[in-house]
């Protein structure tokens, strides 16, 4: 987005946490020539950004980086660097407790630093706006807003605590950064707001995203709402497909047509075997958390989530349509979540995996990236180099990702000594030859 996107007026801005979110965040606002300071507190990934390089695997993020390093953006472990920033990004993780709901102990941590920081050092007058980017509850966020009251309510210097959150996904991180549908600022204050909107100024004059200015915890909320009702979706459809099935109707024509109708949107609507990641699960299983600690039950979300972990079952019980698993060679093509990532973070192969050793089932799996993750999380399964390496020999193959690659396969099933292929993503072609279950057509 450099030059004819670059900001009229340039802000100092500091982007605490060099994650996923930090490092797009901070490499998009350096692209638009705003001065850039990343702080973390990992000095390995502090030299990598110095040196150019982008320390997560996003495409298109590496380029920006190489740019922009040096010049409009620097990275430090040191505090001390945000006291010139008018904003202050906070971007660290807020991990899932045992009960589901949120750990906001290295939140409240880099925040805290970063007020005391403020507090003691400030070099700018007009003082500072510190931006939780953070996936946060609202409960959560007004226990942080408060304990930031509390340590700048003797200080002169005036600092608001403020609200971004992101709708980022994996893949296409920068992309969405640069394009989003909807900007939203959480904010207490009209000079806050109007800040933030000189930040994105480029991006606000050239895509014209909605600009929807809130309070910081609606903000917050916002952020979850989006999350739960994408995942809802997914599950709807599932359950709409799941029906399908054992209707013998094809869920697919069934979302095609219901999604030309503008209130449910094509969007979202491909049936399989369930969402995984590192936000859908985690978001939906805190909102639930907290809505419970609030006194409600939340029946939906716990449904969306029941019928996530459900889906990886069902697989199994269609391959046991056609073979005992036990003592099976059974292949899985397909670690990552979604294709275009190495995360398994949540993906459904886990518990697929885990559903087929328990049935004694001797599985080989395959990806062109997620192996090396996997293979730490299951060492004791097999894994091939390649989806025909996978596929030779082995009784079944359930396919889980919907990598290109697998819908190109064709010859490739001969090899299988019982060519039974369960389908979780609608790749596979069907074929002559071959025993094609899919799981919701
Ligand atoms: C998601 C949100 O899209 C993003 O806005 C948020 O900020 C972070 O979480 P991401 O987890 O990267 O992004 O992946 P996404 O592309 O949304 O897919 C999530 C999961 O849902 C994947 O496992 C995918 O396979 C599954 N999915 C998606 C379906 O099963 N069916 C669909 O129709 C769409």
């Amino acid at each position: 987005m450099k030059g004819e996107e670059s900001v009229r007026t340039p802000m100092r801005i500091a982007v605490i946490g060099s994650g996923y979110v930090g490092t797009t965040l901070a490499a998009g606002f350096a692209d638009m020539n705003h001065d850039v300071t990343a702080v973390d507190i990992d000095e390995a990934i502090v030299k990598t950004l110095n040196a150019g390089e982008s320390p997560i695997h996003e495409p298109g993020l590496g380029g920006i980086i190489a740019r922009t390093a040096g010049e409009s953006l620097t990275a430090t472990t040191d505090y001390t660097a945000i006291t010139d920033a008018q904003l202050v990004f906070i971007a660290v993780q807020t991990p899932t407790t045992a009960d589901g709901s949120i750990n906001t102990d290295a939140l409240r941590a880099a925040t805290i630093e970063a007020v005391d920081t403020l507090v003691a050092g400030s070099e700018r007058p007009d003082g500072h706006v510190i931006v939780i980017k953070s996936t946060v509850t609202p409960p959560k966020l007004a226990a942080l807003r408060e304990d930031v009251e509390s340590r700048t309510s003797g200080s002169d210097i005036d600092i608001e605590l403020a609200s971004n959150p992101e709708f980022l996904r994996e893949g296409s991180a920068v992309a969405d950064f640069s394009a989003p549908d909807k900007i939203v600022f959480g904010i207490d204050s009209k000079r806050a707001g109007d800040w933030l909107e000189q930040a994105f100024e480029p991006i606000i004059a050239t895509k014209s995203p909605d600009v929807i200015r809130t309070d910081p915890e609606t903000a917050s909320m916002i952020k979850y709402a989006n999350n739960a009702f994408l995942a809802a979706k997914i599950s709807v459809i599932n359950d709409i497909g799941n029906i399908c099935k054992e209707f013998g109707i094809d869920a697919y024509v069934v979302a095609e047509a219901i999604g030309t109708d503008h209130r449910i949107s094509p969007e979202f609507l491909r049936s399989g075997v369930g969402f995984g990641g590192s936000c859908f699960p985690k978001d939906v299983r805190a909102l639930i958390a907290e809505a419970a600690q609030a006194g409600y039950h939340a029946p939906l979300l716990d449904a969306t989530v029941e019928l996530n972990e459900e889906q990886p079952t069902r697989m199994v019980s269609l391959l046991e349509k056609h073979l005992n698993p036990a003592g099976a060679r059974v292949a899985v093509l397909g670690l990552a979540f979604k294709p275009g990532t190495d995360d398994i973070r949540n993906s459904r192969s886990i518990p697929l995996i885990e559903a087929l050793k328990k049935r004694g089932a001797q599985v080989v799996a395959y990806d062109p990236v997620a192996t090396p993750p996997m293979r730490e999380r299951f060492p004791e399964i097999e894994y091939a180099n390649s989806a025909a390496g996978a596929l030779d020999g082995a009784d079944a193959a359930l396919v889980m990702t919907a990598w290109d690659e697998f819908g190109a396969l064709d010859t490739e099933f001969d090899t299988m000594t019982r060519p039974i292929v369960v389908d979780g993503r609608r790749i596979i072609e069907r074929r002559d030859g071959i025993t094609y279950e899919g799981l919701t057509w």
